[in-house]
């Protein structure tokens, strides 16, 4: 642009000063040209005239160009709360989050100009955030799907003890399976899933993957904060392929970890686009376009209190169990089934079990680990492996505090005063604050 043109429109400006749209299209001009100063005076004289947001949009990208990121990034927020639904606001916005390291929200603000328009994108921006996933670009489909099928191994004589939530998972997900003419014959209807949840390491994974091992089906893992953070901006579509490589691999377990990242109280999931992934979601669930028959849902979550209640409906996630810490007998049967393949001594299981109170399943793993590096540790001096004995595994105790308290501490509040029609009964039947 020449400085010519500008000074035309500056003496344009000179006979109609009022004249808005033409010193906006000086500011722009300016801020085209680089002139930097002269553009950010003008705009700053337009938003004492007008309450438009183009002139707030023009001080922003000479904030950003000038290289003052939290002054423009101030000036979007502003805008974007005023609702603003355009893309390059949210692109710019981006890019000031980036320059000022804030990773997640950069993200956020970038899924949210896709969502907008589809199909858009920003090369700068793609190039910076997409490549954090570990879903290369160049990954074929098959690579992909060997990446997410697994066939396990394990199925439910693995797990120790859980006898409830086998039970629950028998009569949901797996007798269905086996049986659905007669499920048909009594006009009930197939499908919908089941919600996992309670405190960390007490094996919810672990028995999702041991029930694909028990029907001998096909056993899919995701955790949805993976699909938000791998594929950015496109977490509609890749929840579809993932909910489709199941369809195309039945029977199939599809066990989606830490629905949680879902939940209304995942700040950086505001608003909309948060809402399309969870719209995503319970299309999927409800199997509209395409049948989930031979698909079996578990879900599994820390924090079940934070889910959209529209995921617990009928023929979604319209089992919630309860996971809770082993009790003394199950803890000695994961100890046994442990311990199966390790050098053992003398070994009273049943004392480690019942004095491991509120240990969780990987809780016991550690100790297990922490007793073992020990013995290695003992049979360097003369290279002869020295079998573990009960004292080995008690003294690791004493090295690994339990970890299961502190969920209770949370959990206990949402049971007691958002106790939601008894869902959360288990836990206070747990806690033994209600029969
Ligand atoms: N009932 C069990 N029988 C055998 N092993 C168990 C059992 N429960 C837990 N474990 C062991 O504890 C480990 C942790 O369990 P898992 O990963 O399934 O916990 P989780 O409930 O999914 O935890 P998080 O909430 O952290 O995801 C498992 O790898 C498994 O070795
Ligand atoms: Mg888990």
């Amino acid at each position: 642009m020449s400085d010519n043109t500008i000074d035309s429109l500056r003496e344009a400006l000179k006979q109609s000063p009022d004249n808005t749209p033409l010193r906006l299209l000086l500011a722009e001009t300016l801020l085209t040209s680089n002139r930097l100063d002269e553009a950010e005076s003008e705009y700053s004289a337009l938003l004492r005239l007008t309450h438009d947001i183009k002139p707030k949009i023009g001080l922003a990208k000479v904030f950003f160009k000038k290289g003052s990121y939290s002054a423009c990034n101030v000036i979007l927020e502003e805008v974007i709360d005023k609702g603003s639904d355009d893309i390059e606001v949210y692109t710019l916005y981006a890019k000031g989050l980036l320059k000022e390291n804030s990773h997640a929200k950069a993200i956020e603000a970038y899924q949210k100009a896709l969502t907008i328009k589809p199909g858009y994108f920003d090369e700068e921006l793609d190039d910076q955030l997409r490549l954090r996933g570990t879903l290369d670009a160049e990954e074929t489909e098959e690579e992909t799907d060997n990446r997410f099928l697994q066939k396990p191994t394990i199925n439910f004589s693995d797990v120790g003890g859980m006898d409830e939530v086998k039970k629950e998972i028998e009569l949901k997900i797996i007798k269905p399976l086996l049986h659905p003419e007669l499920y048909k014959a009594y006009g009930k209807k197939i499908g919908g899933g089941i919600l996992l949840y309670g405190p960390p390491g007490c094996g919810k994974t672990f028995i999702a993957k041991a029930t694909a091992g028990q029907v001998n089906a096909k056993f899919i893992s995701v955790s949805l904060n993976d699909i938000l953070d791998m594929w950015i901006g496109n977490s509609e579509k890749n929840l579809h392929e993932i909910f489709e490589l199941a369809r195309q691999n039945t029977p199939c377990v599809l066990f989606i970890d830490e629905i949680d990242a879902l939940g209304a109280s995942r700040s950086d999931m505001k608003q909309s686009s948060g809402r399309h992934l969870i719209n995503q979601f319970l299309q999927e669930l409800d199997g509209i376009d395409s049948t989930n028959e031979g698909v079996l849902i578990i879900g599994a979550t820390n924090t079940p209190w934070s889910l959209d209640p529209a995921f617990r409906r009928p023929g979604r996630f319209d089992r919630i169990v309860f996971v809770p810490p082993p009790d003394a007998k199950t803890r000695t049967s994961i100890l046994k089934l442990k311990m199966n393949n390790k050098p053992t001594g003398t070994m009273d299981l049943e004392a480690i079990g019942k004095k491991a109170e509120n240990y969780s399943g990987a809780d016991l793993d550690a100790i297990i680990d922490i007793a073992i590096e020990q013995k290695l540790e003992d049979s360097f001096s003369d290279g002869i492996p020295k079998p573990l004995e009960t004292n080995d595994l008690i003294n690791a105790l004493k090295k690994h505090k339990p970890s299961t308290q502190e969920w209770f501490s949370t959990a206990k509040n949402f049971a007691m005063f958002a106790n939601d029609s008894g869902l959360y009964d288990d836990i206070l039947t747990y806690l033994k604050i209600k029969k």
